[in-house]
């Protein structure tokens, strides 16, 4: 007799609970690497040649090393002291990738700006550091906002790999599901759509709030 049920509503709590934990670490990740970020892409613009080789070395060597890879190296390499939470593993290893990502969004967009400001600007008078808050900064955060926009956006898709190392997200229970009901197909389906709602109505959030600030 089947015994189990295998509708996919029957099991909302379980998606449900995937939903948080992969807004969780896309969340906490986001802001962590906006943080680390903003560091790592003023090192590589430093004139500091030891504080621009090491933003270049790391921000090199995490864009050309798949995400999936970093979460097991943080995961079990760390495991090799102390045992973490895979959450706690996931996060670090997020957000880690994803700074090196936000400092190129942020060089680029400061890169972006024309070199005739920073000369206006110094020839006005004004130092260096006040050149870059109050001339070329508020001119690249134009550019800046709605690309760190479609970071968050890629970070809800690509956190989707802490499942690997069992953080109990949307993919994990989507396979949890599909134990459970003994359905391939539909447990998927069901998790591709939420995946669809967050990050379709994460753009139209973030596009409305962007045309709200070039209104201002
Ligand atoms: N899927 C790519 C990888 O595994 C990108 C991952 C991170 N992407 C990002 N925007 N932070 O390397």
């Amino acid at each position: 007799t089947n015994t189990h049920n295998t509708s996919m509503w029957h099991y909302w709590s379980y998606f449900a609970k995937g939903i948080g934990y992969t807004l969780f670490i896309t969340i906490i990740s986001i802001i962590i690497g906006i943080f680390i970020g903003v560091v790592l892409a003023f090192a590589r613009l430093s004139k500091n040649k030891l504080f621009h080789s090491l933003a270049v070395m790391y921000i090199e060597f995490v864009r050309g090393t798949p995400l999936m890879i970093q979460i097991m190296f943080v995961y079990f390499g760390i495991g090799l002291w102390v045992n973490i939470p895979a959450l706690f593993a996931g996060v670090i290893a997020v957000s880690l990738n994803s700074a090196a990502y936000v400092a190129e969004i942020i060089r680029s967009g400061i890169n972006a700006i024309d070199a005739g400001q920073t000369e206006a600007s110094r020839s006005l008078g004004l130092s260096q550091h006040d050149t870059m808050r109050y001339i070329i900064l508020p001119q690249a955060l134009k550019n800046i906002w709605p690309a760190l926009g479609n970071e968050f956006i890629s970070l809800i898709k690509e956190s989707s790999i802490v499942s690997i190392i069992g953080v109990t997200d949307l993919i994990y229970q989507l396979k949890v599901v599909q134990s459970a009901t003994y359905k391939g197909v539909a447990p998927i389906f069901v998790a591709m759509v939420i995946y669809f709602i967050l990050t379709f109505s994460l753009s139209k959030l973030l596009n409305h709030i962007e045309r709200k600030m070039q209104h201002a």
